[in-house]
């Protein structure tokens, strides 16, 4: 019969083929340097044809223009470019968010170079699966809602713009927090852990599409309110919702 020898003919093609798993992981190995090696000089090459002349070529920063980059590390870089805050036009303007001008693979390689070069922290993640919404609530009211009001809308501004919370990914929440752009104060690992930062993305992520239950209408207030009434009215009803949500996840 065939199937015997086919069956042993197969278990030492297979054999054969184990062998060569650890030449393959050699092999993988020096592709995935190589291919480190190349988004270094693709980094370097973004960041002097769009970063340099204010930040300088050294990242050492120029005086008046832009500061430093040595040791921010690639959170700060990431959150700026993917948020289309960096390049600024003009060293007087306020960064704000605008649409990126590089993609997800040149802002890597532009925040691997700024680290290569500059040292400091990788970029720090959040996983919003991993987190709590009753905490990420109960941090996000302690901690972030007096400037970006409790449904993550922004508005009142401290010397600068507040911006909405709208379009923020879960990444950036957790860059925002760590080096605090701008006014913002940045929180260490002390004041909120890396579950902490996973519950709070999972709550500003969680205020675009809330559950309807009571929390409806609150969504045409905008940033400023047109009346205080409906203001606080949406805002006991957010409670509500919360701790309705608190009671389930609890
Ligand atoms: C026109 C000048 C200009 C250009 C071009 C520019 N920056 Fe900036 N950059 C600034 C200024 C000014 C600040 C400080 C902003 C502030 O005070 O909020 C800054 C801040 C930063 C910060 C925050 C530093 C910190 O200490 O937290 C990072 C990161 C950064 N820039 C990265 C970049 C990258 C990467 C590029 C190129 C893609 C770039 N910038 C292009 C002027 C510039
Ligand atoms: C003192 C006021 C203040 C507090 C408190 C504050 N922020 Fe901010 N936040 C700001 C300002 C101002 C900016 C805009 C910075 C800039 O444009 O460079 C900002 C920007 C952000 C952004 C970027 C938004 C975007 O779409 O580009 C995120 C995300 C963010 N904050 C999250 C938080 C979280 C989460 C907390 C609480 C842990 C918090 N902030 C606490 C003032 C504050």
């Amino acid at each position: 019969m065939r199937s015997r020898r086919h069956h042993r003919r197969r278990f030492s093609a297979v054999a054969r083929v184990l062998a060569l798993v650890p030449l393959a992981g050699l092999l993988l190995c020096g592709l995935a340097s190589g291919a480190h090696a190349g988004a270094l000089p693709q980094g370097e090459s973004l960041f002097d044809a769009h970063c340099a002349s204010c930040h300088g070529y050294d990242l050492r920063g120029r005086r008046g223009v832009a500061p430093s980059l040595i040791g921010v590390g690639a959170g700060p870089v990431k959150f700026y470019l993917s948020t289309g805050r960096m390049p600024l036009a003009n060293p007087q303007d306020e960064p704000v968010r605008e649409t990126p001008i590089f993609d997800p693979s040149q802002i890597r390689s532009v925040a691997a170079y700024v680290r290569a070069i500059g040292g400091g922290p990788i970029a720090p993640t959040a996983d919003p699966a991993a987190g709590s919404l009753s905490l990420g609530f109960k941090l996000f009211d302690e901690n972030c809602a007096g400037c970006h009001s409790i449904v993550g809308r922004g508005g009142i501004a401290i010397n600068a713009q507040v911006p909405d919370l709208g379009q923020a990914t879960a990444d950036e929440v957790a860059e925002a927090i760590r080096m605090g752009p701008y006014v913002m104060p940045h929180f260490s690992t002390a004041q909120l852990d890396q579950h902490d930062l996973n519950s709070i993305a999972r709550y500003v992520l969680w205020t675009r599409h809330p559950d309807n239950a009571g929390g409806v209408g609150i969504y045409n207030i905008g940033p400023i309110p047109e009346g205080i009434v409906a203001w606080f009215v949406g805002l006991f009803a957010l409670v509500i919702v919360a701790r309705l949500i608190g009671e389930r996840l609890a």
